[in-house]
């Protein structure tokens, strides 16, 4: 098993990491369950937006000097409407609430110990840099007889329940983007979940 080294990036040293970023997300995000099929000029236009957070925050993942896994971070207040809007409309002020995007790791670096170390990354960066209350990240939703699930198939749930968040299925966004089984974007649903990171209580 190789040894890999995390380091968060955020401000200024943000810029160099994007096209890491965005090599990843094409990759790992193919694959069930997002199904994304992803093209250079839609990955610039997201991490434009993304890196003009002034206290957004990547955690990458490094075999030697190569990038292999890599996850995000920003202020939820930052991160647009599309995702702000379901917390507001449920009377959460997007402020108190930083925002996790993307965790992507290649595979064969999985089952070591990077995805627990991606929440604790991102968590201490919005504990360090930012008040907010809580932590909140989306999951694709797909249903169970999916024709393109993989049999071994497993969900990340149990995962995420063991990090400390709880799902909130009845908040919801929506994002579009072009899949590896349709020829036009298609527009699919995500379903938060959030964690406190201060003690308040979730709503
Ligand atoms: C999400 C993802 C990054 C998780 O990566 P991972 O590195 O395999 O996850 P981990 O190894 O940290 O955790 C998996 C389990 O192995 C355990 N583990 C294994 N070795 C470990 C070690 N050396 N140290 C700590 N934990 C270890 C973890 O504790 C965890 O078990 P737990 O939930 O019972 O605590 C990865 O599955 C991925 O890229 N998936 C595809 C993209 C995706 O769906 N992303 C999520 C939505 S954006």
């Amino acid at each position: 098993m190789v040894a890999l080294r995390i380091e968060t990036f955020s401000g200024p040293d943000l810029a160099p990491v994007l096209p890491a970023l965005a090599r990843l997300r094409i990759d790992v995000f193919r694959a069930w369950p997002y199904l994304y099929d992803g093209d250079p000029a839609s990955e610039e236009r997201y991490l434009v937006e993304f890196a003009k957070a002034p206290t957004a925050g990547l955690v990458l993942a490094f075999d030697g000097e190569e990038p292999v896994g890599c996850s995000s971070c920003l202020p939820l207040a930052e991160a647009g409407p599309a995702l702000s809007v379901p917390f507001a409309a449920r009377g959460i002020d997007p402020a108190r609430v930083f925002y996790f995007g993307e965790s992507v790791l290649l595979p064969r670096y999985r089952g070591q110990g990077v995805g627990v170390a991606f929440f604790a990354a991102r968590e201490a960066h919005a504990r360090r840099l930012t008040a907010c209350d809580f932590a909140a990240f989306c999951a694709v939703e797909r249903p169970p007889d999916h024709p393109l699930k993989p049999a071994g198939a497993v969900s990340l749930d149990a995962f995420w329940r063991r990090r400390g968040f709880v799902p909130y299925p009845d908040m919801t966004c929506t994002m579009a983007w072009k899949q590896v089984d349709t020829a036009v974007d298609v527009t699919n649903t995500l379903a938060f979940w959030m964690k406190s990171l201060t003690g308040a209580s979730l709503p």
